[in-house]
């Protein structure tokens, strides 16, 4: 196996100072990769150099994946305290006393005594069972509402105030829910999560969380190809497939998924890839750590931005909204 040194894999540094990888490895399956073959991939993964994992409780898979930590830490395969370690809480943990119970069973899963980051998965309790189809919607669905948001977000402090998390994040939010619960925070998130990838590079939403001191950590960096059904729509566009990025890919002698990754890193969020596959996770550590596109480059990749959301999100919708851009806040303001 090629083994990337982990000193040569570019950091991050978070509003607190801390230094985090620039990339990272995604861990959920699509509904299509078992738990096995995934935990399989995070122990390839913590050999070949990544340093950063992208873990949550809804991807069932985090047994297996504290398995291998529990195996690397004992063979000296890598230290915990060079790992960074992310968790989520999934949608049907928000209630009172749910976070910190969510957060004890992801704990006792990976094997660890603290996360370096613990996010809201998705800013409701909107609830839809692993594996569901598009059109499957649960009737107790509701709005996003500050006040459970809220709920939710004091308990994740307490949970910082307690040495279990070491850092906070959202995930899935827009700009008016952040303005809604930001001023809120005692403790406010370091990290987001959202959707960014060549085709879908939400500009003022990132630049909105840049300048607040949260570290957008790109999810579906590659376009997300092997995404579960339910998020597959006509008219997505193939991220690998762009002129702008096979253009790039070709100058530079490399796969298209390959400039995906190296234009987010050099755009300034971690992305967090996701493959099963030797050969691919390793190119795509690799692939940070030489050969950067050129400002040019950089350019027409910004230029091809085609506005494509790939996670739709429609299962969360409730009861009366028809249309999945009601819960990205197109209007500009929270729907309700
Ligand atoms: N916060 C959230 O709500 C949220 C939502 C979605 C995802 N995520 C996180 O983001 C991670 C990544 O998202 P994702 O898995 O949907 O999308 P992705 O990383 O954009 O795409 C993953 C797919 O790309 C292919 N691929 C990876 N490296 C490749 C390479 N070098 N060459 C060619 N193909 C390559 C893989 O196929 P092969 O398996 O065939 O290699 C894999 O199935 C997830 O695993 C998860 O941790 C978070």
């Amino acid at each position: 196996m090629t083994v990337i040194d982990p000193n040569s894999v570019p950091k991050m540094t978070l509003a607190t100072g801390e230094q985090i990888p620039c990339i990272g490895m995604g861990t959920f399956g699509s509904d299509r990769y078992g738990a096995e073959e995934v935990s399989a991939a995070v122990a390839g993964a913590i050999r070949c150099g990544y340093r950063m994992f992208d873990c949550a409780s809804v991807y069932g898979n985090e047994d297996l994946i504290g398995k291998v930590f529990a195996e690397a830490f004992a063979e000296g395969a890598v230290k915990r305290e060079e790992l960074f370690i992310i968790s989520k809480v999934w949608n049907d943990m928000h209630g009172k006393g749910d976070i910190l119970l969510s957060c004890a069973k992801t704990l006792k899963d990976l094997q660890l005594d603290y996360l370096d980051a613990y996010f809201v998965h998705w800013p409701f309790a909107n609830y839809h069972a692993p594996g569901c189809s598009g059109d499957s919607r649960n009737p107790d669905s509701k709005p996003f509402c500050v006040d459970d948001f809220m709920l939710v977000w004091r308990q994740m402090e307490r949970l910082h105030d307690m040495g279990l998390v070491r850092n906070l994040g959202m995930s899935n939010m827009t700009i008016p829910k952040l303005e809604a619960v930001l001023p809120l925070c005692r403790i406010k998130p370091t990290l987001i999560e959202m959707e960014l990838h060549p085709a879908f590079q939400q500009p003022e939403l990132f630049r909105y969380c840049v300048e607040r001191g949260l570290q957008p950590v790109g999810f579906c960096p590659i376009g997300s190809p092997n995404r579960p059904d339910r998020d597959k729509a006509e008219g997505d566009v193939v991220d690998t497939a762009m002129p702008a990025v096979e253009a790039a890919a070709k100058a530079h002698g490399v796969h298209p998924a390959l400039i995906c990754l190296k234009w987010a890193v050099q755009n300034g969020q971690i992305p967090i890839p996701f493959s099963v596959h030797e050969k691919n996770y390793v190119s795509n550590l690799q692939c940070v750590t030489e050969d950067p596109l050129t400002d040019e480059e950089m350019e027409a990749i910004r230029l091809a931005d085609e506005n494509c959301r790939l996670v739709k999100g429609q299962v969360f919708l409730w009861p009366g909204a028809t249309d999945w851009r009601a819960l990205w806040d197109e209007n500009g303001v929270i729907t309700q």
